[in-house]
């Protein structure tokens, strides 16, 4: 079987489990507080060509979320979404939980414009419903699309504009800067977003996230609310090597790039025998509409996620490359599709 199911199945890349069983017996800081956590900001900082930024590394994708969202939020406050957001649809309501509503907006694309933050705006004029404070984009989005910097740029603007928090879910950020289609640096980002996160766990990581708060008064006592929520891990260091591994040199792109390259060559795959695509693809996630016959067939050698049924007879499924994705996977899946 070979698998395009997720972009986490795999462990880790062999460089990443070089370097944690290189310091495997070395005595370190707890909670973070260990030389490597501050070699691997010291890399991620040179990356961002700024050094006044706090960068904690988080062991997940929704922790990372949840602190985030809840860290900055009164208790009326609430954060915009697109409705397709993880936030919103695939985190089981957590941060709902911490007690902030998500006012979810439908996009086409995944994609958040300032229009729908107008639009919310207008919507939500006095104490009597949730004041929305937060915007929560996501980079590559759900759909695996992108923001361009003119898209980011606009969003930005107004969410400076209207006193909000702009704020970039970057689960995938490391295949959005890869992509053929970016114009974003890591730089530009830190300059037009409050806090985002570099993600790990589905770029090579075993596990864990970096986030960066930019604006200084989101930085303070930002450790009391990790630990507070249970998330301040006494081994910190274990993330530590790892974004140490990832960001000392280019691992960290090249990694992303090689999940690209592999869903650009399935995608050539799939467009050249003429079929559709259910959203235009753009990076490691593709969405590709087949008819069900052919997909029977194509469960038994390959693991995949339905998307969405597209009519009686269509269905869009959901294909995801990742790090270790091998090429003889998209070998197997282009002689696959000359057979039917
Ligand atoms: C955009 C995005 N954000 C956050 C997450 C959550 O990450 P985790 O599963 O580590 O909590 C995911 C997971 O797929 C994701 O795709």
């Amino acid at each position: 079987m070979h698998s395009f199911m997720n972009d986490y199945s795999e462990g880790a890349h062999p460089r990443i489990l070089d370097l944690l069983n290189k310091y495997n017996l070395e005595k370190n800081g707890g909670y973070g507080l260990d030389d490597h956590s501050d070699i691997a900001k010291k890399y991620i900082k040179r990356e961002l060509g700024r050094d006044d930024v706090d960068i904690h590394f988080i062991a997940a994708g929704t922790l990372t979320n949840v602190l985030t969202i809840s860290a900055f939020l009164k208790p009326y406050q609430a954060v915009i979404s697109a409705d397709s957001g993880h936030i919103n649809v695939h985190e089981t309501g957590a941060v709902e939980t911490s007690g902030h509503k998500v006012i979810s907006v439908p996009t086409i694309d995944g994609k958040l414009r300032p229009d729908h933050i107008i639009k919310v705006l207008n919507y939500h004029q006095d104490e009597h419903m949730v004041q929305p404070k937060m915007v929560y984009i996501s980079n590559t989005t759900e759909l695996g699309t992108v923001y361009t910097k003119e898209e980011l740029k606009a969003i930005s603007k107004c969410s400076r504009e209207n006193n909000l928090i702009l704020f970039m879910d970057g689960a995938r950020l490391g295949s959005a800067l890869t992509c053929k289609s970016n114009d974003l640096s890591l730089e530009d980002i830190a300059g037009l977003v409050d806090v985002f996160y570099i993600g790990g766990t589905k770029n090579g990581a075993l596990l864990g996230e970096a986030l960066v708060l930019i604006r200084d008064d989101l930085k303070e006592d930002f450790r009391y609310l990790i630990k507070n929520r249970g998330a301040l891990m006494a081994k910190g260091f274990v993330l530590g090597i790892q974004f140490e591994a990832l960001f000392q040199d280019s691992l960290y792109f090249d990694l992303a790039e090689h999940a690209n390259i592999m869903a650009c060559d399935l995608t050539k795959i799939i467009s050249d025998k003429d079929y559709k695509f259910f959203i235009k693809p753009y990076s490691n996630q593709l969405f590709p509409i087949f008819p069900n016959a052919i997909l029977e067939k194509m469960k038994d050698e390959f693991v995949f996620s339905i998307h969405e049924k597209i009519d009686e007879d269509n269905t869009a499924i959901r294909l995801v490359t990742s790090w270790a994705t091998k090429e003889e996977s998209v070998d197997a899946f282009r002689s696959f599709l000359e057979r039917y």
